[in-house]
């Protein structure tokens, strides 16, 4: 519609008309093809209001020739038949005894195009067709999209009504029709897209997708369509920790992540929902009102202690319903297995081992395929063993009853493995094939060669397999027994001396 103020421009040459008649119209108007405009319109005409009252009979003709044997598109003489093509779409809406000639187009086609002329007849005295002053129509390609409303936001598991309306159309000629599309509709149920009105129930995985409302008159090939993003809120459904990368599978809400000691621990928490879930981690579970030790989904601890080991929660905070997962995390420490270590006092052999691990380490010794338990002192062998922190250490006395080819063992273990290492008791003389001879003794006599091999322990270190987590290792000890006539000598001997 023009605006009011323009229009008396647009009326052009209606000083031409005869005295008396005036009519205000548009000169021209462009309507969309299949929409509605309504054109305003008012009239006045010479009449005495002595004369006796006939009727007053208006007419509106398209590309007039006659306005006697053409049809009008458009009257309120109900003896006049209209043109069929019109018949419907083209209504006089406006209070004609008000002199209001508005003249309604509905479901507008292209051959409606034309130029348009307004016909009064009142009685004999009045027949008059303004001719100065003709309505041009013109009709234009459907551009115009359609409207789709509903009330925001969409809730997952909310049932919304949505709606899908045509501006500019309205319920006069061929009927509107609807169809809806999307991947949140359901394809079992074409009916309930098939009308203006939807009723959907949002799922979480419907957030994103496209709808679109697509509108056509019954029986035109011309349509127009929407389509809208949805836009779901939703709470977070699962919660998914990443661990460098990796989705962890968190099987039971409470599953344990195992991490070396030292070891950088990076986490990724997720929990997929829109608007995007307040994500926080806590040491212990979340009391309400706990402080976070992450205000983000992300936990970066950069070196895993034993003091780190516990339960830590991962919050998403959402106002459509909140979820928490906990994790459990446990630290283990490779094993590290020290000594044995031997030496000779007091006709004794003395031996001590320490290992190291987490959890829970525990030390044993074994003399040949037989193990010595705990702190014991049953006559030959006396074992004393305590733990602390990560370390257990044990010391062995052992008394008598060494033979060549006995072999000292200490196994250390924990839940996630063990380790052990032995030492190989060796007749001194044997020994000379295989020990390691320092090079500047080389030219020595045989007799001073001899005699420092026997008051010396060699040890020879054979390497074991590559230190794994929880592979046993193994360390062979070769250890000089000295003759019975070198005890003496061989307890001088301080025991710092036999380690490396
Ligand atoms: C003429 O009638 C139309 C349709 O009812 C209305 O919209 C318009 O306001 C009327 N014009 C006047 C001047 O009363
Ligand atoms: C959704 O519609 C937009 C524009 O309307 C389009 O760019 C996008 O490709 C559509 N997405 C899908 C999945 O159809
Ligand atoms: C989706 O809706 C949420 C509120 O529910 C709003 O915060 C967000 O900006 C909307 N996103 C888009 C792309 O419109
Ligand atoms: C987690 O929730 C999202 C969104 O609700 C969903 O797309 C995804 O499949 C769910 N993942 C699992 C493992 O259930
Ligand atoms: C994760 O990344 C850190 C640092 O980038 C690394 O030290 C650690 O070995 C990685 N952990 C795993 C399980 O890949
Ligand atoms: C984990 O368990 C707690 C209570 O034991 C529960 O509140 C929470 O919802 C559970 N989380 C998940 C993701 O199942
Ligand atoms: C965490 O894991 C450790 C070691 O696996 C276990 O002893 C402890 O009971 C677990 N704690 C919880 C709360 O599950
Ligand atoms: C056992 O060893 C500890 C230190 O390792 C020592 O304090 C304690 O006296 C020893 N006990 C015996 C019976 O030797
Ligand atoms: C062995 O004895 C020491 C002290 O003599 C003690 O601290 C330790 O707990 C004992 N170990 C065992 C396994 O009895
Ligand atoms: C055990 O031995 C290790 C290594 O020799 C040492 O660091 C630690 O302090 C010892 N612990 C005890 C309780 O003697």
């Amino acid at each position: 519609m023009l605006p009011l103020l323009l229009l008396p421009l647009l009326w052009g040459g209606s000083l031409q008309e005869e005295p008396g008649y005036e009519l205000q119209v548009q000169k021209s108007v462009t309507v969309q093809e299949g929409l509605c405009v309504l054109v305003p319109c008012s009239f006045s005409y010479p009449w005495n209001a002595w004369y006796s009252p006939p009727p007053l009979y208006i007419y509106w003709f398209v590309n007039e020739k006659s306005p006697y044997y053409d049809e009008p598109v458009a009257t309120n003489n109900p003896g006049r038949k209209v043109k069929s093509e019109t018949q419907g779409r083209f209504r006089l809406l406006g209070d004609v005894r008000n002199k209001n000639c508005s003249l309604s187009i509905g479901d507008a086609r292209m051959g409606d195009a034309g130029s348009y002329s307004f016909r009064v007849e009142r009685g004999r005295d009045v027949k008059h067709t303004y001719v100065r002053n003709k309505l041009n129509l013109e009709v234009t390609a459907l551009t115009e999209k359609p409207d789709v409303h509903f009330l925001e936001p969409l809730e997952s598991g909310r049932l919304t009504r949505l709606s899908c309306s045509l501006p500019g159309s309205c319920e006069v000629g061929r009927p509107l029709t609807f169809s809806w599309t999307g991947d949140a509709l359901s394809p079992l149920d074409p009916e309930t897209t098939r009308s203006s009105e939807l009723t959907l129930t949002p799922r979480p995985e419907d957030h994103g997708t496209n709808l679109t409302c697509q509108v056509k008159r019954r029986g035109a090939q011309v349509t127009t369509e929407r389509t809208i993003q949805l836009n779901v809120s939703y709470a977070p459904q699962n919660i998914t920790i990443f661990r460098n990368g990796t989705a962890l599978e968190i099987l039971q809400n409470t599953s344990t992540l195992l991490v070396l000691e030292g070891q950088a621990l990076w986490l990724l928490c997720e929990a997929p929902s829109n608007p995007p879930a307040h994500l926080s981690w806590f040491q212990a579970s979340s009391a309400p009102n706990a402080t976070p030790i992450s205000d983000t989904g992300i936990l970066a601890l950069p070196r895993v202690e034993f003091a780190k080991e516990g339960v830590f929660t991962c919050r998403a905070q959402h106002p459509l319903g909140s979820l928490h997962i906990f994790l459990n995390l446990s630290v283990y420490s490779l094993p590290q297995l020290l000594g044995p270590s031997c030496s000779w006092e007091a006709e004794s052999l003395h031996c001590s081992c320490s290992f190291r691990a987490w959890p829970a380490p525990s030390l044993y010794w074994w003399l040949g395929e037989k193990p010595l338990e705990g702190n014991s002192s049953q006559g030959s062998f006396k074992v004393n063993s305590s733990s602390a922190g990560l370390w257990t250490n044990s010391s062995l006395i052992l008394h008598g009853g060494l033979t060549s080819g006995l072999k000292v063992s200490c196994k250390g273990w924990n839940t996630y493995g063990s380790q052990s290492s032995s030492v190989l008791l060796l007749q001194g003389r044997l020994n000379l094939r295989t020990g390691v001879v320092p090079a500047a003794l080389g030219g020595a006599g045989v007799m001073a060669l001899l005699c420092i091999c026997l008051c010396l322990i060699f040890f020879l270190m054979i390497p074991g397999r590559s230190p794994g987590q929880t592979a046993p290792e193994t360390k062979h000890l070769l250890l000089g027994i000295p003759l019975p006539w070198e005890n003496n000598r061989s307890s001088i001997m301080p025991p710092s001396a036999f380690l490396r």
